[in-house]
């Protein structure tokens, strides 16, 4: 029989025994003896066991709940192992675990000393300990011997309310080993839907859109107590897959409403299209009244209060989007060819196939007009607009009724859906093919056949680009204009030309290998990496004009966002690389829910959380939730997604032709 092994306790008070033993090898019997230290501080000793006894990575144990990092676990470990010298152990065959599991140093007191105990009987119990802080663990038995294969019931994997309880401080011991056990997968879920139950705003008693942020030690909230629109989509998809649809039909139509209001910058009314970047709800008195009676009103703002006066181009395209998104998720495709709908649809195309003086079929636009809502250098043609605009298009010329007038305009739809594909297929595209072409252009190409089309001179190819491109897959660069690529790496315009379709289908597996390869820069700590790389010295001090708040890794220069998961997601699933989300997920899920759920992180690879960061940012809670969902139902990415269009292709052969002379007698027309 091994021998008892008698050890120094590192931790104090109120012990606690535990017994616990291999419910299918009576011989090999193991027995804890456990001081109870802190309530609500966890470990999973089964999984630790598992990992010892087959002496693998410990990479994914937590012993103590999602913020006990590997790196500090590995100190505690050194630390323990000093003290977990087994005086017996040669000629006995006893084994002590050094791994033994601390909580918080600082709450260690005086030393105790606890004994092994052997037990004669099996225990058939869990191995798994809820809620109970060990300092240390004694055990006697061969570690081979010990089977540990056996998975854990009901889930009961992780200690459910570390979190909850360390937050409160509170130290009783009973509340939390009473409480039922889930997984901290299922505790994160949970809290991630009563987190964004909380962000929903009513207006007029029914809700009707999401607040950017619900940050209770935010002095200055801002705009973050707004709704905007392309912060509700997650939260809109959220609602539309877990069966609850009415929020997302009031928001498109109240938003609706809000498009033909008016609007004024500096005495200039941009177009009635125009859909807001955010709105709030407020109350105020009703006009006229005598009885000091209140009202609530909705009150937009398309950029006329925004920092920097961006124009919310992306919030139109979003809005059609989702739209299309709603009806196919609830089979309410009344919504859609209602009258007034499908109004806000013509006008929001009519903006963005208006005629102007560019020459390109991508959409032009000022800075900070999408998601990256200031001053970046992605004025022009950014990809994420292109993306976006492509979705839109497709997605209104399916939900378009054929009426009167209606014929025309799905024309002008179709011949831009076909130029803008061949666009950004043809000369977004970069791959390390692509960049050696680049690297041997000629310049100064005048001809309808030039191959070098947008003279683009090849020392604008970065050092960084040199070394970065793999071997294998490829992405589109963030901008194309004369004589200028923007060669950085936006995740949520290519992630969005995957799900779209904009790229091809050999396009879309190269993104997502792309990221595969790449997976240190792209998703890190923390996915995903809204560009890269950053903007540095000089191009920072240049493009950003200074930004404080986009200095390099930070923010939208280089920083990571945790709601761009929902999107890679999305864009996985559509190529049958679920393996990639689901990766992606759990490195996300090892921190949102401890950090608080930040807007955004910091660092080369996301290892702060972000310096202006506000916590409880709905869409980084949306984002996971909808990452989750889509991962349980793959199939429901289809509200979102589009196929290659073949039509689409066919009249894409007409503009290969560069000479626009020859292309004219080939008018292909698909209506
Ligand atoms: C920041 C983001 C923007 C987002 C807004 C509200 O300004 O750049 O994309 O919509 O915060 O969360």
């Amino acid at each position: 029989m091994d021998k008892t092994i008698c050890l120094d306790n590192l931790v104090p008070s109120k012990p606690y025994a535990v017994r616990y033993a291999s419910p299918h090898r009576s011989n090999e019997r193991i027995t804890m003896r456990l001081a109870f230290h802190r309530a609500g501080t966890g470990i999973y000793i089964r999984q630790f066991l598992r990992n010892e006894a087959s002496g693998r990575s410990l990479k994914s144990f937590r012993p103590f709940g999602p913020s006990f990092t590997l790196q500090r676990y590995k100190e505690k470990r050194r630390v323990l192992k000093n003290y977990l010298q087994p005086r017996c152990e040669a000629d006995q065959g006893g084994s002590v675990y050094s791994g033994a599991a601390f909580s918080d140093t600082a709450n260690h007191g005086d030393a105790e000393h606890n004994d092994l105990s052997v037990v004669e009987e099996p225990v058939s119990e869990k191995f798994y300990l809820s809620s109970v802080a060990v300092d240390p663990l004694w055990i006697s038995g061969k570690p081979d011997a010990i089977d540990l294969s056996t998975p854990c019931e009901d889930g009961a994997a992780e200690d459910p309310h570390w979190r909850k309880d360390h937050d409160e401080g509170d130290s009783s011991p009973k509340k939390s080993i009473k409480k039922p056990r889930i997984s901290e997968e299922k505790r994160v879920e949970e809290e991630a839907w009563v987190l964004l139950r909380k962000s929903v705003v009513n207006y007029c008693g029914n809700p009707v859109g999401t607040v950017a942020a619900n940050d209770p030690s935010d002095t200055d909230s801002l705009n973050y107590d707004q709704v905007f629109v392309r912060d509700f989509v997650p939260s809109a998809l959220a609602f539309l897959l877990k069966g609850e649809p009415e929020i997302v039909r009031n928001f498109l139509l109240h938003t609706l409403q809000l498009q033909s209001w008016e609007k004024t910058v500096d005495c200039y009314s941009p177009g009635r299209g125009l859909m807001p970047a955010s709105f709030k709800v407020k109350t105020v008195p009703v006009e006229g009244s005598e009885d000091n009676a209140m009202e609530e009103v909705l009150d937009p703002d398309f950029g006329e209060a925004a920092i920097g006066r961006v124009a919310p181009v992306d919030s139109g395209l979003w809005w059609i989007i989702l739209l299309r998104a709603y009806c196919k998720c609830t089979g309410d495709y009344g919504l859609q060819e209602r009258v007034d709908v499908q109004v806000g649809i013509k006008l929001i195309l009519k903006l963005c196939l208006a005629d102007g003086f560019d020459m390109f079929p991508t959409l032009l636009v000022t800075d900070g007009s999408c998601m990256i809502d200031r001053r970046m250098g992605i004025h022009g043609h950014p990809l994420e607009i292109q993306s976006l605009f492509y979705s839109a298009l497709r997605c209104a010329r399916e939900m378009l009724l054929p009426q009167d007038g209606v014929i025309d305009l799905i024309r002008a739809v179709n011949s831009r859906l076909c130029a803008l594909s061949y666009h950004v297929r043809e000369h977004y595209w970069v791959d390390l093919r692509k960049l050696n072409e680049i690297y041997r252009y000629k310049t100064e190409e005048y001809s309808h056949d030039a191959v070098n089309k947008f003279n683009i001179y090849p020392e604008q190819i970065p050092l960084w680009l040199v070394d970065w491109m793999p071997n294998h897959g490829g992405y589109m660069i963030g901008n194309l204009q004369p004589a200028h690529m923007d060669f950085r790496f936006f995740s949520l315009g290519n992630l969005w030309a995957v799900v779209g379709s904009l790229a091809t289908e050999d396009q879309s597996e190269a993104i997502l290998n792309f990221i595969e390869e790449k997976w240190d820069d792209i998703i890190g700590t923390m996915p995903l990496k809204i560009a890269f790389p950053a903007l540095e010295y000089d191009e920072w001090r240049i493009i950003t004009g200074s930004d404080p708040k986009n200095t390099p890794w930070s923010y939208h220069n280089g920083g990571s966002w945790p709601t761009l998961l929902w999107q890679f997601t999305a864009a996985c699933l559509k190529v049958g690389r679920g393996d990639l989300a689901r990766k992606a997920l759990k490195v996300a899920e090892k921190r949102l829910s401890s950090d608080k759920w930040p807007e955004y992180y910091d660092t080369r690879t996301g290892r702060f959380i972000g310096k202006q960061a506000r916590l409880f940012q709905t869409w980084s809670i949306a984002g996971y939730l909808v990452a989750k969902m889509l991962l349980e139902d793959p199939d429901a990415v289809n509200i979102l997604t589009f196929e290659e269009d073949l039509t689409l292709l066919e009249a894409m052969s007409c503009p290969i032709d560069s000479n626009p002379r020859r292309k004219r007698s080939k008018k292909v027309h698909m209506v």
